[in-house]
């Protein structure tokens, strides 16, 4: 500011230039009167204008003299001087009238100089900082008042703090000045940069500091528009950028293109269409081309045409066919359009299936079918429709049967066989079907091989293994029907070495090696065996407890007195009748032992009038369960089959089934107890496993609770449960089977394992947890079957603890050997239950993600979003997640299913695996966040 300043009385305050240490020149004020008392010295700066302050900061450089550094001056000599101020609209013609002024403060040395400092020539700088305010007037006078000290003033900085212009999140903040109150701040709401928008209304708060805090919301750069530094650019041409959102413009889909900049679609190339729904990230696509192989099989009343889908579908799944019937007479041109006579089953237009059957059609006349292929934007090509035509005329028979089939030779693994061509092939023999299967599984499975000659080698067997085998050739008009069954067996061992005979003689040695083994094996089985009474073998190993298969018994009777003690039915009272079983009815009742208490028991009973196979049914469960003794596991007390009725005793369980039991006391219990029943039964489950025994059946259902809660593992008996249990329904390969409990690998290849009872055993937690809700609720089996295979999993029930949600999606791993074992299931249960406060954690705690945007959760398990996608086989929507922002998964986590939808997931089974993917991801940080436990 302008000097000289007002210093009165003109004696006191001057002004001095002197040299600092580096010979500088400072301008200076000084006033030095310590000798004399009563100093009342005034120096005053010039008006000083507020402009937006609201407080305003002085800053003074000072030195100060120490009095005791000056002899003769005890009394006189003062180390502070006063700070005062004026505020004043008027920046002239103000008189100086000191008792206008109202004061700042005293202000004192931090450090004074003495004599001896000023032989040195040093200069002890003090500076020191006051603030005032609120500042209402235009501007202010700052008035400095000595009473008697030895200073020089060296500068008087004044200012205020201001929040400067800055752009965060693409949003712009103006300057601005904090609130004079520092504990409260200035909230600004930003205005977005060019060609940006709002996505949350942007936020910054300016503190007393003048520094911004606490961002909030953002703006993202508009479609067609990407951020480069802060600000939004125009896409290239031949980029695009299709969702607002702070990403990149992306190269220009696959068939499509732009010459523009700033281009939010790309247009299609010629010949090349976008759907109504179809998502600008998506490629262009075409309309297929004409399907391919159309065949035909016929009969008296129904015509079945089948054909291959188009070599090329022009870029899209959404494929259907149509079929147009034409009456044509001899001349090809004159065709007409068959008319309402004919049907089409399922129908003639949206076909999904490659295949159709006609039905009410006239003899001995020429149709012409026309198969079309579509898809989404065939309505949008002009181009000519490309359909694959096929003429028939209905008196045309299919290949007679195939007659005899000769088994070539056969070794451990594969049997080759041939056959004549059928006597009347009626056209030329396009392939033969081989459709195989073991016999002993007849229903269950089948498998099925293609061969051009009347001949084939079947490989991938198993050894001494009876298969039949079934034949059926294929013309242009169709397949004949399946010749007659043929049972034909593999080899074992010995007979490997006879089809490889004349091979060299390492392996000749080596299979006489192994025929040694088998010798010594098979005598070593007919010892024990026959000691057993059993023709099928278990090995034992010491010290491991194994289970046997009753069926394994010649007689399936004497296994049932192997395992089950035979009771006296005047040791039985029965009392009641609880429940109706496949066989007869369950009563509960009590059983006396001599010397003993009664116990209560629950018992079932075989119905009068059974055949055989009945009997042998029912009794196997008792074969089963009499080989177990575990608190889990139901105890069996004996079996009556001495005299009629037959009738199985077990334990009596107070509380019936636990599925029942559950919701008949819905919300009842506490978590600690509801894991105390999960702990009960995995430890059933794991004495099972640990015996060999597979359950197949392991539902809430089966499970029965005493009176002090314990859960207990019930129902065995192999395919007999699932005869039994209404739940089980049967898959296409033949099997019955309770859907919604079993294993993906055991619902489509019946591969049964403790693996698969761990998926089950994930089913029964969801049961518990959600006190006997029926898992996938209302859905189809069909749907359940497709879901899973999508990757859709149960999400958590309601107050469920985030780590129990966390072991059920453990158990429904789709790799079975990644599932827990009921080992490593029981001791985390029993973590839990020792730590209750790990149950604290519910998934509904876990899902809501942080919105604070300092919070940046961390992904231990995917790095980039692409490497997620193609983990759950949804690669092709990298684009998609790019194109709309989602870049990190830091924010793809935050993703609802509606902005799943938006990017472009149209399908509902991928928008189900990318949410259930994610749930298992912010799982899983929730469980490194909380260190908690591993399974
Ligand atoms: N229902 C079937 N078995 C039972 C048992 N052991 N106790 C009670 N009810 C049952």
């Amino acid at each position: 500011h302008t000097l000289p300043w007002l210093a009165p009385p003109p004696w006191a305050w001057d002004a001095i230039t002197e040299m600092d240490e580096y010979n500088r020149p400072i301008h200076t004020y000084q006033v030095c009167n310590v000798m004399e008392p009563n100093q009342n010295n005034w120096l005053r700066t010039n008006w000083i204008s507020r402009d937006a302050a609201q407080k305003i900061y002085v800053e003074m450089k000072f030195t100060l003299r120490d009095c005791n550094s000056i002899p003769w001056v005890l009394g006189t000599c003062k180390e502070t001087f006063n700070l005062y101020y004026l505020e004043s609209d008027e920046s002239h013609g103000i008189k100086f009238k000191p008792n206008q002024y109202s004061k700042i403060d005293t202000i004192a040395a931090d450090e004074s100089f003495t004599q001896m400092d000023l032989g040195d020539r040093i200069l002890k700088l003090n500076t020191e900082v006051r603030e005032v305010g609120p500042i209402n007037r235009k501007g202010f006078f700052l008035a400095f008042q000595d009473i008697g000290a030895c200073i020089a003033l060296v500068s008087v900085r004044v200012y205020y703090k201001k929040c400067p212009f800055t752009v965060r999140n693409l949003a712009m903040f103006p300057d601005t000045i904090p609130r004079v109150d520092s504990s409260s701040l200035v909230e600004v709401r930003g205005s977005c940069v060019k060609s940006a928008e709002e996505r949350d209304t942007p936020k910054l708060y300016c503190g007393a500091d003048g520094d911004w805090l606490v961002p909030l919301g953002r703006c993202i750069c508009s479609v067609g528009y990407e951020e480069v530094d802060g600000s939004c650019h125009a896409c290239r041409s031949g980029f695009y950028k299709a969702f607002a959102g702070n990403i990149k413009c992306s190269k220009c889909p696959p068939h499509s293109q732009t010459f523009v900049e700033a281009t939010s679609v790309c247009q299609c190339e010629k010949g090349y269409f976008r759907a109504e729904k179809d998502p600008a990230t998506m490629a262009c696509t075409r309309p297929p081309s004409a399907p391919r192989n159309v065949i035909f099989n016929i009969n008296e009343t129904a015509l079945m045409l089948e054909w291959s889908p188009p070599s090329d579908t022009g870029g899209r799944k959404d494929l259907t066919y149509s079929v147009i019937c034409k009456k044509c007479g001899s001349d090809a041109s004159q065709c007409e359009i068959c008319g309402g006579g004919i049907r089409f089953i399922p129908r003639h237009t949206g076909l999904i299936n490659s295949s159709v059957t006609v039905l009410d059609f006239v003899s001995h006349v020429n149709y012409t079918f026309e198969i079309e292929a579509m898809n989404g934007v065939s309505e949008l090509s002009f181009s000519p429709k490309q359909f694959t035509a096929i003429t028939i005329t209905t008196d045309q028979d299919a290949p007679s049967l195939i007659g005899m089939v000769r088994k070539d030779w056969a070794s451990q693994n594969s049997i080759a066989l041939s056959w004549q061509d059928p006597d009347f092939p009626n056209g030329a023999i396009l392939d033969y079907e081989i459709k195989y299967y073991e016999k002993e599984q007849e229903q269950l499975s089948y498998s099925s091989t293609r061969s051009k000659a009347p001949s084939v080698i079947v490989t991938g067997l198993k050894p001494a293994t009876k298969y039949i085998f079934h034949i059926r050739a294929r013309t242009a008009t169709g397949y004949s029907g399946y010749s007659q069954k043929f049972e034909f067996e593999t080899g074992d061992e010995t007979s490997d070495m006879a089809a490889e005979q004349g091979q060299i003689l390492v392996i000749a040695t080596a299979a006489v090696g192994g025929f040694t083994l088998l010798v010594i094996l098979t005598l070593f089985f007919l010892i024990t065996g026959s000691k057993n009474n059993i023709s099928g073998f278990s090995v034992r190993f010491p010290g491991t407890k194994t289970y046997i298969d009753p069926d394994t018994y010649e007689d399936p009777s004497l296994a049932v007195h192997e395992f089950a003690k035979e009771i006296d039915p005047s040791r039985i009272r029965i009392e009641r009748v609880i429940g109706a079983g496949e066989f007869g009815e369950v009563c509960s009742g009590r059983l006396k032992t001599p010397g003993k208490r009664e116990i209560p028991v629950a018992i079932k009973t075989l119905k009068g009038g059974y055949v055989d196979r009945q009997r042998r049914d029912f009794l196997r469960e008792a074969s089963i369960m009499g080989q177990f003794d575990h608190p889990n596991i139901i105890r069996l007390e004996g079996v009556v089959t001495k005299s009629k009725p037959v009738m199985i005793v077990v334990e009596y369980m107070e509380n019936g089934s636990l599925d029942s039991f559950l919701r008949k006391h819905d919300g009842h219990f506490t978590v600690i107890q509801l894991v105390g029943m999960l702990r009960g039964i995995a430890s059933g489950m794991k004495y099972l496993s640990d015996m060999g025994y597979v359950h197949r059946d392991l539902a809430a259902r089966n499970i029965l609770v005493n009176s002090n809660l314990m859960c207990k593992v019930s129902d065995f008996g192999l395919s007999r449960v699932l005869e039994d249990d209404p739940e089980a329904a049967y898959t296409t390969s033949g099997g019955k089977i309770p859907i919604r409990w079993t294993a993906p690998e055991a619902i489509a290849y019946r591969k049964f394992s403790s693996a698969s009872d761990t998926w089950s055993y994930g089913i029964v937690m969801w049961e518990v947890m959600s006190y006997g809700e029926r898992p996938y609720w209302e859905m189809s089996n069909q749907d359940v079957i497709l879901s899973i295979e999508e990757g859709y999993r149960l999400p958590a029930p309601m107050g469920c603890p985030a780590s129990l949600h966390q072991l059920m999606l453990h158990c429904w791993q789709k790799e079975r050997n990644h599932r827990p074992k009921f080992t490593d299931i029981v001791s985390f249960l029993d973590k839990l239950i020792r730590n209750p406060s790990s149950l604290h954690t519910l998934v509904e705690d876990v899902l809501v993600m942080p919105d604070s945007p300092g919070e940046v959760p961390e992904y231990p398990f995917f790095v980039s979003v692409s490497d997620w996608l193609d983990s759950i086989k949804m690669g092709q929507y990298k684009n998609n997640f790019m194109a709309a922002g989602y870049t990190t998964m830091d924010l793809v986590s935050r993703m609802s299913i509606d902005e799943i939808r938006r990017i472009g997931v149209v399908l509902i089974g991928h928008q189900r695996r990318i949410v259930s993917s994610l749930q298992t991801l912010r799982l899983h940080m929730m469980h490194i966040q909380e260190k908690g436990f591993h399974v």
